[in-house]
Parts: C-alpha cells; structure tokens; sequence
C-alpha cells in the first residue's frame, strides 16, 4: 500500500513529518508495511496534514491528521480507504480541486518532488522536448502567442522580454528566477519550489534556449530553507539525468543553474536590486532603463521572471500557445494561482482561469472568514496592494480590470479580513512597512514613509485631522510620482485605498490623546 504524507512546508509545519513516522512505525508493526511517499501539497491547507492512500479507486485521502489519530485510522482500516471521522473521500473529486483549472499546479501534491520516474511519468520534459526541436525565435513566439504575462505582480508581457533578450547580440547572456516571494500572503513560488521543483528547472532551460543562455541562478529567500533544499537536490537530480549541462537531452544545449539565497530584504525582490544581490552588493534598486533585459546581471542581457512565469512555460509548450490562450479573459491569458489567506475559513492555492471574482474566490473556494465574522476588507497584491471593500468583491481577477478600480492583482496574494479590523492601523502598517524596507536610495520613499507614520499618528489622535488628511494626501502623491520603484511608488496604494473606502476609520473615530 502506498501512503502519502507531504513534505510541503505548510504540512510540515503542522507535524506532517511526525505523521509520516507514526503511520511507518505502526504500520510494520501491525504487519502491513507501507511504501510512504512524500509528496507535494494539494494546497487545501486547512487540510494539512492530509494523508492519501491509494486504493482501486483512486487516492483516498484523510485529514488534518494528528500523530496520536493514526492508531484510530490504522484500526478502521485506513490503509484500505475505509471510513473515519477524518477521511475526506477521493481526493482527485473533492470540488474543491476538481473545480479549479490546474495547469501550474497540475502535478503539485500528486507527485513525489525528487522523482525524476514520477517526474516524466506525470508529463514532465514533454515542453523541453517540443522546444528543442524548435528555433529559438519560435519557442518565443510561442510564449507570446500563448498571452502569458509576468506573475511576479507587474503582469509585463513574458514572450516580449525574452524577445528583447534573444535579439541582443552577446556571448553571454543569463536567466534569472526572481524567488524571492516578499508579499505578504503569498506562497505559490514555495510550493511551487518545494512541489515540483523540475519544472521550475525545465522553465529555466526552455528560457535558456529561447534567448541564448548558458548559465542560470535562482533567488531564493532565506526564509524558504526548505525550499532551497529542494532546488538544490533537483538541481543535482537533473545534472545526473543530463537535463542541465552539455548537449542537454541530447540536443546542443548547455545550460547549468545555481541557486543563491538572499538575507532578508524585502527590496531584494526588486528585480535589479535583486541583480546587485547576485554580484554580492548590497540590494540597492538600479534606475530603469537600462532594463534587465538589455543590460541585467554582469551588465549582460537577462531574462528576470517570477517563479510562477518560468514554472508555467513547460505547460505551454507541451500543449501549445492556443490551447493556453484559450483560457482567462481580455488581455489577461491563461490561468493565475491565486493565494487565499488572512482571515479564511479554506486558506490555499486556486488555481483558476483570469475573470473569477473575487466573492468566488473568497465565498465559494474559502468558506468565508475563519473567526466567522462578517468580511470587512480584502487586501489583494501583497503590502502594496489596495484594500477592497465589500461592495468591490464582483471585481473579475483581470490586470486591467483591477488597475482600473485602483487596485493591483500582483502575485495573486488574497488576504481577508473580518469586521474588527481598523484601517487606520493597516493604513499606518502600510508606511511603516516601507520605512523598514526602503534601500534609502531615494528621498520620498525613506523618509516620506517615516512621515507617513507619524501623519497618521496625528490622525488617529485626533490633532488637525483635516489637515492632516489633507498632508497625507499630498505626501502620497509626492511618493508615488517622486519613488524610484514600486516599493515608494505604491506605497500609498493601500493607504489610499484605506481612506477612500473606510473614512470612518480616520475621521469619525474617538482620538486616542
Ligand atoms: P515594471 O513595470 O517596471 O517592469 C515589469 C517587467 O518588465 C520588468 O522585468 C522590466 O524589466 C520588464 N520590462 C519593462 N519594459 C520592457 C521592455 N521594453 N522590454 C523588455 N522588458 C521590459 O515593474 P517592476 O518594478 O519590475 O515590478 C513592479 C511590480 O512588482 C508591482 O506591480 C508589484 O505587483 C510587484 N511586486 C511583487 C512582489 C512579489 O513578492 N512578487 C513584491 C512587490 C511588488
Ligand atoms: Fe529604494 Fe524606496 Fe527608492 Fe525604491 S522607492 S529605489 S526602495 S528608496
């Protein structure tokens, strides 16, 4: 019998490993040794840890299962999908998933990570090989046919960048896997990372040999340790089976990667303060143009994409542009793994075509708040993103949709809040945030952001509020006319939204001095 526990950090986090370990101790002692696998998460985290057994019908899953909950299951016959209180039935039909369009995420959970047998079993190295037999200009044609945009929040065109890269006439050129996933509420880019990290890899090589590189890095943040190890281990996996380094698959491509961790800094997602971080300086933002992709790491020609955007080129180009482009709405192509966290009954990963709404998401898929309050305001696009109110959750998830109600759908990050939050404090959160993470290279952003705390202190306790407001106001405009990056620059998105959409919050309340 095969039993499947993740690894996912997320499941580990809530005693997935000691799980594993009871369910193999007492299994062998009951006469019925399993074959444990650890797997990816499914992403239904409020699951975790959701054990899986494979049955005739398909794998049965159970959870969250606690260490001291395996005797039960073990003697109501769990290892042959029988019932319990925890069993959640076949796994694969729980409407939760089998609604969702996995195209990223389609082998996440299901596979063992470090299995290159699985690997190519569930569909891997099928884009790579299409693309090797393909020009270099063709495999970017097919990225720009296929619509997909950069998923790291900016939602730039991918197949246009590596255009810009391919076209450029160096010797040396590089790809750069921004893996640094700062946003509060966001945690794709790990799953990803720590539940299918060959795809990532084979991302990266279709990349290499669409714009004529030969060396590759990954960011990764320090915070994700499991993640790193298990970039590394398939990095080793994949030079072992020749799908990095020369005359990779046999064609003529060399290409290796690295990986690099980053030190905590928030601006080191950033993608040319992340590029500074890579030629070990300190993670100041460079001025635009010249554009990484002309001149990027060394001063050479580098293509710098997101995790989820080099992760979803294998499935374009195992099924081709259209069959991607078909999905989503407008100009906004293909699917987008939305992050569902905060205050959330279903907290996980969604991954859904562009034009679902956000009260689907946040009714159908998450179940309401977690507190079982009424929602208040939902914050989309990480820290810099603006706060929605109520009223606002009919918005269909789409780039233009949401830039023209003010907002942004960044890296897919959705965080919920319920009735008790207060604006005024999330509004101050928002400047204190940039004040921490500002590199200090430009004025509006390093210290208008610590005036934007103290402007909002005055507010909350009540002195001059209207003109206070007012000073707000204009230190918002200065930051985001005035900042060198999105960092000051839209900083005041989530305070302006904040006031826009609860004034109360700021002008009706009781002063605190
Ligand atoms: P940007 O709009 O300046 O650039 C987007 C991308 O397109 C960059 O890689 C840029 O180099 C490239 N580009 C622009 N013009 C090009 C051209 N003509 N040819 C080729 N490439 C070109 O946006 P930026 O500053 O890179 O990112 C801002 C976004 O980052 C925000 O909207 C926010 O959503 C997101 N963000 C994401 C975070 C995360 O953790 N994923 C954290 C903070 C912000
Ligand atoms: Fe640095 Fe802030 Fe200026 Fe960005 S806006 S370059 S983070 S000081």
């Amino acid at each position: 019998v095969t039993v499947y526990v993740p690894r996912d950090s997320a499941a580990r986090s809530v005693g997935a490993d000691a799980v594993a370990e009871t369910v193999r101790t007492l299994a062998a002692e009951q006469g019925r040794p399993v074959e444990l696998v650890r797997n990816g998460s499914r992403g239904m985290l409020w699951l975790e840890p959701l054990i899986e057994v494979g049955t005739p019908d398909g794998r049965v899953g159970y959870g969250p299962v606690a260490p001291s909950d395996v005797e039960g299951l073990l003697e109501a016959g769990f290892l042959d999908g029988a019932d319990h209180p925890l069993r959640l039935g076949v796994v694969d039909e729980l409407p939760w998933l089998s609604h969702q369009s996995r195209l990223t995420f389609a082998r996440i959970g299901i596979t063992d990570p470090l299995s290159p047998e699985d690997y190519e079993r569930h569909g891997g190295l099928t884009g790579l090989r299409r693309a090797l037999d393909l020009l270099p200009a063709d495999v970017v044609a097919t990225v720009t046919e296929s619509g997909l945009r950069g998923r790291g929040g900016a939602g730039f065109p991918a197949g246009v960048k590596w255009k810009t890269v391919l076209d450029c006439a160096d010797e040396l050129k590089f790809v750069c896997c921004n893996a640094d996933e700062g946003d509060s509420g966001t945690f794709a880019d790990r799953m990803v990372m720590e539940g299918d990290p060959f795809m990532l890899i084979e991302g990266m090589t279709i990349a290499a040999h669409a714009v004529g590189a030969r060396e590759g890095y990954f960011y990764i943040r320090s915070e994700y340790p499991d993640a790193v190890a298990s970039m590394r281990a398939a990095i080793e996996i994949a030079r072992a089976n020749n799908w990095l380094g020369d005359r990779i698959l046999g064609s003529d491509l060399t290409f290796d990667l690295h990986v690099r961790v980053g030190a905590g800094a928030y601006i080191c997602g950033e993608e040319t303060s992340m590029l500074e971080s890579l030629e070990s300086k300190r993670g100041l933002v460079r001025a635009k143009p010249p554009i990484p992709a002309i001149q990027g790491l060394f001063g050479k020609p580098t293509v710098v994409n997101n995790v989820l955007t080099l992760a979803t080129v294998p499935v374009i180009l195992a099924n081709g542009a259209k069959a991607y482009q078909e999905l989503g709405v407008e100009r906004s192509r293909g699917t987008q793994v939305f992050q569902l966290g905060g205050n959330i009954a279903r907290g996980g990963i969604v991954e859904t075509a562009f034009g679902i709404t956000l009260r689907e998401l946040i009714d159908e898929y998450g179940g309401g708040t977690l507190s079982g309050r009424p929602v208040r305001t939902v914050q989309v696009g990480g820290p810099l993103g603006a706060y929605l109110p109520t009223s606002m959750l009919d918005l269909p998830m789409d780039y233009e949709a949401f830039a023209a109600a003010g907002a942004m759908l960044g890296h897919g990050g959705v965080v919920v809040f319920d009735d008790t939050v207060d604006m005024a404090s999330q509004a101050r959160f928002a400047m204190e945030f940039c004040a921490a993470e500002s590199c200090g290279k430009c004025t509006p952003c390093r210290i208008g952001s610590v005036r934007g705390v103290e402007v909002i202190d005055r507010i909350v306790a009540d002195e001059q509020r209207e003109e206070n407001l007012a000073l707000l106001e204009d230190l918002c405009d200065l930051m985001t006319d005035g900042s060198l990056c999105a960092m000051g620059g839209l900083t005041p998105m989530p305070v302006r939204s904040a006031i826009e959409h609860f004034p109360d919050d700021f002008l009706a309340r009781e002063g605190t001095a």
